[in-house]
């Protein structure tokens, strides 16, 4: 089984931004968990983040066929993006969306996402602990299971 995580914008600043909302913990090391995680159940799991709507865009069109699961945080873009929204439904990947934040208790502008009616299920608010549970809940709802 294969899971592609993808980061959007300014999500490779973790750690240092806002550490009492996003906490202190660094992209590559949530990374290296969900790496050994995957280690331990034969999972191969491939890591992209990017700042750029486009390139987010290209990499989930690439993604199709290639992956039998998603899991996408797309930060800011999540309550913007209709070009992330499209490029999900075109991949056809069984998707996770995650959130360290819950953004449904936070300003206005984050209420909505673009994103959630297209994906099989949101984990918002948990922290680091949303990727983790997203991954377990990529590999349940995956393409394939072995
Ligand atoms: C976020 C929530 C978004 O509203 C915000 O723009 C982010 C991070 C989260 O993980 O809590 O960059 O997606």
């Amino acid at each position: 089984m294969r899971i592609l995580f993808v980061n959007g914008p300014n999500l490779n600043l973790l750690g240092e931004r806002e550490p009492s909302i996003y906490g202190g913990t660094t992209l590559q090391q949530i990374n290296d968990r969900v790496r050994d995680k995957a280690r331990e159940t034969g999972v191969e799991v491939v890591f992209y983040q990017s700042n750029h709507e486009g390139e987010i865009v290209e990499r989930i069109q690439k993604a199709r066929g290639q992956f039998d699961a998603l899991v996408i945080n797309p930060a800011a873009f999540t309550h913007t993006s209709v070009a992330i929204r499209d490029a999900l439904i075109a991949a056809n990947i069984p998707t996770i969306e995650v959130h360290l934040s819950n953004p449904a208790k936070r300003e206005s502008f984050r209420q909505e996402s673009l994103i959630s009616d297209v994906v099989i299920g949101t984990v918002s608010g948990f922290g680091e602990t949303s990727y983790y549970l997203g991954f377990e809940a990529a590999k349940e709802f995956g393409k394939r299971k072995e």
